[in-house]
């Protein structure tokens, strides 16, 4: 008897400590399988009202420089953003989901470039290969991240004063905002900023595309 409880008492904790373990501390906001997720972000109609050339060409991209695509999903933006950068720059197109990264390659090797290298990141830290990325582009994707301060402040340790951060997303104080009943993945501009203010950028540049959406560039200042 004494031996089963022994055995029992040391064998409950380790298997719930492995179960805590093996439990992510975050998750993404509002995700769901990549192959059902493909479909809705390549579907025509949302790529019809993406502007994706313009908002490429409104960040200004110098050749030769280092972008990161953070939450690429299938990889619509990495695509352009890698003829911005040229043959010289590299793109880093990054996801949380292991799904999305065949897709980024896949599109990569079809647009016949080789500059853009698809990374796996974990929720609170992109884990990006260089720190000197120029552009961190976030394009419908800061809504989606729980832990938006901290993962904001890791993006900005892989980046030089100078560099720039990009924002477009769903602004909270717009009437037809997507997911307007669940508060958690709700964003505003003003947050951003904020949020921004603490990772060491300031807004430089607001660019007046989208009527629901906002487009932010933010500029990392010497601190
Ligand atoms: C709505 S999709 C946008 C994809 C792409 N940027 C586009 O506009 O087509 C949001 C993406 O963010 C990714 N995501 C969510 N949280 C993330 C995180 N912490 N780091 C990187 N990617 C994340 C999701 O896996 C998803 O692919």
């Amino acid at each position: 008897m004494r031996r089963f409880l022994n055995a029992g008492s040391v064998a409950l904790p380790t298997f719930l400590m492995a179960l805590v373990a093996s439990v992510p501390l975050y998750a993404q906001l509002g995700g769901r399988p990549a192959e059902q997720w493909a479909i809705v972000l390549e579907s025509g109609r949302r790529l019809g009202s993406l502007e994706i050339e313009n908002v490429v060409s409104l960040i200004e991209i110098q050749q030769g420089q280092v972008v990161a695509d953070l939450g690429a999903g299938t990889g619509v933006f990495s695509v352009p953003l890698a003829r911005a950068v040229g043959a010289t720059g590299t793109v880093l197109a990054v996801e949380v989901d292991q799904g999305f990264l065949p897709m980024i390659d896949a599109k990569a090797r079809e647009a016949g470039l080789d500059n853009i290298q698809s990374v796996l990141g974990e929720f609170t830290d992109p884990n990006l290969p260089r720190s000197d990325v120029d552009v961190a582009f976030f394009h419908d994707v800061l809504h989606h991240i729980d832990q938006r301060q901290e993962y904001l402040m890791t993006v900005a340790s892989y980046m030089a004063p100078g560099s720039r951060m990009v924002v477009v997303d769903y602004d909270m104080n717009q009437p037809r905002v997507p997911h307007g009943n669940q508060p958690e993945m709700l964003i505003s501009p003003e947050q951003v900023a904020g949020w921004m203010a603490n990772a060491g950028f300031v807004v430089s540049r607001e660019l007046d595309l989208f009527e629901e959406k906002f487009f932010v560039i933010y500029t990392k200042v010497d601190q």
